[in-house]
């Protein structure tokens, strides 16, 4: 019998990001990231050419609606990011009080609604002036993250009560904007970005253990969890969803958790590059523990050995249902990604920081009476009892999202949020699933 009680002091949230929600890019101060430039210059390449200062939740502007919708919904906790270029417009160097007392309000108004702040250092919108120096491949990044981040803990560590670093480096198109200096099927340039990112965030970890009294928060780093299942039991096969799985996901987890590269990958034949071997000692020396580690899952993938790329993998064409964003659905593999951890990982306290559904604007307009939401958010819960009986550490779940988000090239079209946005007004409208979800967090059950 699957228990679908859960504990009462499991904490149920949702999930945003800055350059998703806030809009306001060039409000108070706040420079643009390389996602407002990427829209600037080129709306072209998003959906229904909008330009970026008009699609957008405007959260800036509506968040004390938006908390208290969620103080309505029963939230324990709300993960949102904050956005570099609001809080420092050049990137470094001066800092702006207006972006300061954006965050100061926000974290207040959560705390008297009774939701702890769950704080992203970083969710993809780089500076534009740091994208313009070289991006992650300059290394000054490192040092540009470890400033921007202590002045985070300075200004907000008395009253945030989770802080994250970074979010999803694994989805590298995003994180770099699609950056043509960035070609992940090179080595030499996969292992840079993997180098900088995991210093950029073993340097935030230093500061927050410097600048954060002990007691009052918790500090992880989030990222994609893929479970990748091999097409056929050919050992070929096998071994080629393994490598595929440490590129893109225990690169990350390893590297934070452990302190390590994994092997398989540091030693493959196809990433040679000529600093391969300096990686491991440069890792340990900078390695700083965590409290948590946030796990975002969405969807699997199915991956099969074909020789041609460096890893010389390919995805297999396996057959599973979609969401209209192309997402496949697949309930088990947010038990398969939690238990990854559990068996993998020592047991580590884990939130899983992402998880949701979208629909297509185009096909169903505002979507209101949203049964598939409900469908897929049941069964994912389902198997959220069964990690928890089984025995995993997990602490929280975070949905993905409060509200309709932007979604990078995609921008308003597909729908994940509780609430609809109205592109026009703003004007924010609870879907059928905002009622489910209020009624699992009250019951603290799956209904
Ligand atoms: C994960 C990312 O962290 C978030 O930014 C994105 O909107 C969701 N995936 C859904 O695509």
């Amino acid at each position: 019998m699957i228990n679908f009680e859960f504990p009462e002091d499991f904490i149920w949230g949702c999930a945003t990001a800055s350059n998703q929600i806030e809009g306001a890019v060039d409000a108070d101060g706040k420079s643009p990231s390389i996602w407002d430039a990427n829209m600037r210059d080129q709306p072209e390449k998003f959906w229904n050419g909008h330009h970026y200062n008009t699609t957008i939740a405007d959260f800036y502007y509506h968040y004390k609606e938006d908390i208290e919708n969620m103080r309505e919904l029963g939230l324990k906790s709300f993960r949102f990011s904050l956005s570099w270029t609001r809080i420092l417009p050049d990137g470094r160097g001066a800092v702006n009080p207006k972006g300061i007392d954006f965050y100061d309000r926000v974290i207040d108004c959560l705390l008297e609604n009774g939701i702890a702040p769950f704080a992203d250092l970083y969710h993809w919108d780089l500076p534009e002036s740091l994208g313009k120096a070289g991006s992650f491949l300059n290394p000054q990044v490192i040092d540009d993250f470890h400033d921007y981040a202590e002045v985070c803990f300075k200004h907000f560590g008395d009253r945030v009560r989770y802080w994250s670093t970074i979010n999803e480096p694994s989805a590298m198109r995003c994180f770099t904007a699609n950056d043509p200096r960035f070609d992940f099927q090179d080595p030499a340039c996969y292992l840079t970005y993997v180098r900088n990112v995991l210093k950029m965030h073993n340097a935030a970890v230093k500061s927050f253990r410097e600048n954060v009294a002990p007691g009052i928060a918790e500090i992880g780093a989030v990222s994609a969890f893929v479970p990748i299942y091999a097409r056929t039991s050919d050992p070929k096969d096998i071994e080629a969803a393994k490598i595929q799985e440490d590129y893109v996901c225990n690169v990350w987890f390893s590297g934070i958790l452990k302190g390590k590269y994994p092997e398989r990958l540091l030693t493959h034949a196809g990433l040679k590059c000529d600093f391969r071997d300096e990686l491991q000692a440069e890792l340990t020396a900078c390695h700083q523990p965590v409290d948590f580690i946030g796990a975002n899952y969405y969807y699997p993938n199915t991956i099969g050995y074909k020789e041609g790329n460096f890893l010389n993998t390919e995805l297999a064409q396996v057959y599973y249902a979609q969401s209209d964003y192309g997402f496949r659905i697949y309930p088990q593999g947010l038990y398969d990604t939690l238990m990854y951890f559990k068996r993998e990982y020592g047991n580590p306290k884990i939130f899983l920081t992402e998880n949701g559904f979208a629909t297509d604007r185009e096909k169903h307009g505002a979507d209101l009476e949203d049964d598939e939401r409900i469908a897929y958010l049941k069964e994912h819960f389902r198997e959220l009892n069964r990690v928890l009986d089984a025995g995993a550490n997990v602490q929280g779940y975070f949905l993905w999202s409060i509200v309709d988000t932007f979604e990078c090239f995609n921008g308003l079209r597909y729908q994940f949020g509780l609430n609809h946005i109205d592109l026009e007004t703003k004007k924010r409208t609870k879907r059928k699933s905002w009622y489910y979800y209020q009624d699992c967090i009250k019951k603290h059950r799956t209904v």
